[in-house]
């Protein structure tokens, strides 16, 4: 494969052209941001580990009729991914309240959701993410209708999955973000990644403490401490799932 320069650098990822105008490469990076960007630093092996625990869930959502981006893995940080373009919008699927719906709502952090909750927050740097209604979303042509039903409907699917999976590596499954992108035929899929960086993941075995079961990158937001360990307790257990 000849070498090309990179198409785009975010946060936590590199995206290469490749000879074939319908693939790219992402190459995952140790880098790690919150807040905006306005915290950063690095979390070690990360790249290795987001890539390899989003690379497993990725095929295992596919083998479940989920159709992603993802293609294989031509190295331990690297995924050959689906061209697509992605719709400006990060996907929220909340089972327990944490985070941003706490400090907006005043739900006590760990309160359980009797359904779950799936949000749309406008990706938008400049703007900080504002979290978005579906009016506002139509109304800026950020997706169609059809688009926002079926994103709504695969975010569900995708979350009965994903937490039935952590369930099994003894894990709790809090909330995640996700982004999907369209294919040159028009076609939705999951992109992005699946990974500590973009889950709040909550170890089982640890009980209620609300520091010691943190097994996401709350540990970096948070400076709890410990943050490479947790990524690779999750690898861990991702890849010994029974
Ligand atoms: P929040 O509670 O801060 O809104 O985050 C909800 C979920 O989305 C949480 O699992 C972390 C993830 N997330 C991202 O992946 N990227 C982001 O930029 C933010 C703010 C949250
Ligand atoms: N996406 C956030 C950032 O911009 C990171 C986060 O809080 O997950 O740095």
């Amino acid at each position: 494969m000849s070498v090309h320069t990179k198409l785009y650098e975010g946060k936590a990822k590199i995206i290469y052209p490749t000879d074939d105008p319908e693939i790219l490469l992402a190459v995952f990076k140790d880098d790690a941001t919150a807040f905006n960007a306005q915290k950063r630093g690095s979390i070690q092996e990360k790249g290795r580990i987001n890539n390899s625990i989003s690379s497993k869930l990725f095929q295992e959502l596919e083998a479940r009729g989920i159709k992603t981006h993802f293609i294989d893995n031509p190295a331990a940080n690297q995924m050959r991914i689906r061209a697509v373009k992605i719709l400006p919008l990060e996907v929220v699927v909340r089972n327990i309240a944490a985070g941003s719906l706490c400090q907006q709502t005043g739900l006590p952090l760990g309160t359980v959701l009797k359904m779950p909750l799936v949000e749309f927050y406008y990706k938008n740097d400049q703007l900080g993410d504002p979290l978005l209604t579906r009016d506002r979303l139509l109304l800026m042509e950020l997706a169609t209708p059809e688009q926002v039903d079926s994103i709504t409907h695969l975010a569900l699917k995708i979350n009965d999955f994903l937490k039935e999976f952590f369930q099994r590596c003894n894990i709790t499954l809090v909330d995640f973000k996700l982004e999907f992108g369209l294919d040159s035929q028009q076609q939705l899929l999951l992109a992005d990644e699946i990974s500590p960086d973009t889950c709040r993941l909550w170890d089982i075995s640890a009980g209620d403490d609300p520091n010691l079961r943190v097994l996401d990158k709350d540990r970096f937001r948070r400076d709890l401490g410990n943050v490479e360990d947790a990524y690779q307790e999750v690898l861990k257990r991702v890849l010994n799932e029974l």
